[in-house]
């Protein structure tokens, strides 16, 4: 009798095992990868970069700025979204690593994160930076973080082309939290006739049919597996909105997307 009751037992936990390890495999905020990074000797690389900060670039990683791979770029999707990475090797580098932002797209498939040269040489232990630089390829892992802007709200920048009233291209900066912006919709203050904008090019966002302004916003974010709207429900761009100029939406986002690995890594670098 006790054969069957056992073979019993281990079929129902491996249909256990089965059905968890879905589960197990996705609620997580800080999925692990490894990889190699290189890093730029040229800063100007990264603040000019693809994603079109700009100017607002260096305000944004405190210097600490990286490339990314296709991977993680996701055709401009990526852009702003913060990791924290560190090499491997123990002798030369810190367990904390460093905290950067994506401001520009990796011209290499050889490396996930191509950084600043100040990003790479934030990860060596103290007086270890110029042999890590001497390295200029290491084996690191790096996970993505919540973004953190102490001092600044979610803002927008009118981009250049835009055209008042009608043709309007934002360009998100300072976004905080750890979630991706799938939607946005401009409408003038108090009304509801919410006009869509589509996303342009990584984080920028156009509509042709702008209302005339003042003008509110609000956007659809990822946060947890589901969707979350944040609203800016007071004037964000004024009636006379100009080309060039950054809004703050009055907003922070601080909500955190998660991601489906096994294991999932739960303790902070530091
Ligand atoms: C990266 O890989 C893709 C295909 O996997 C290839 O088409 C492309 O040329 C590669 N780019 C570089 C810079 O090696
Ligand atoms: C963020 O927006 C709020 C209004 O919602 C404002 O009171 C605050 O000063 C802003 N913070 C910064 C850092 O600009």
């Amino acid at each position: 009798m006790a054969v069957p009751v056992r073979l019993a037992s281990c079929s129902s936990l491996a249909l256990l095992l089965v059905l968890l390890t879905p589960l197990l495999a996705s609620a997580c905020d800080r999925c692990v990868r490894r990889s190699r990074a290189s890093y730029y000797t040229s800063s100007l690389t990264l603040a000019g970069g693809s994603c079109g900060y700009g100017a607002e670039a260096a305000a944004m990683g405190g210097g600490f700025l990286a490339a990314a791979g296709p991977a993680l770029y996701r055709a401009g999707v990526g852009c702003g979204a913060c990791f924290q990475v560190r090499c491997k090797d123990s002798k030369l580098c810190a367990a904390a690593g460093a905290r950067v932002v994506v401001t520009d797209r990796a011209r290499t498939n050889r490396t996930d994160l191509v950084l600043s040269s100040p990003a790479f040489a934030a990860m060596a232990r103290p007086g270890m930076a110029a042999r890590l630089a001497e390295l200029r390829t290491v084996d690191v892992e790096y996970k993505r973080v919540p973004c953190e802007y102490k001092h600044r709200n979610l803002s927008v920048r009118v981009e250049k082309k835009s055209r008042a009233p009608a043709e309007l291209t934002v360009r998100f900066l300072y976004q905080g939290g750890q979630t991706d912006i799938v939607a946005v919709d401009v409408a003038q203050v108090g009304s509801s006739n919410w006009k869509f904008m589509t996303r342009n090019y990584g984080p920028a966002w156009s509509t042709s049919q702008a209302p005339p302004g003042p003008l509110q916003l609000r956007v659809v974010v990822t946060g947890g597996y589901d969707g979350k709207w944040v609203w800016a429900d007071r004037e964000v761009l004024p009636r006379r909105w100009r080309a060039g100029e950054v809004y703050d939406t009055g907003v922070q986002i601080a909500d955190i997307a998660q991601e489906g690995c096994y294991p999932c890594d739960t303790h902070e670098w530091e």
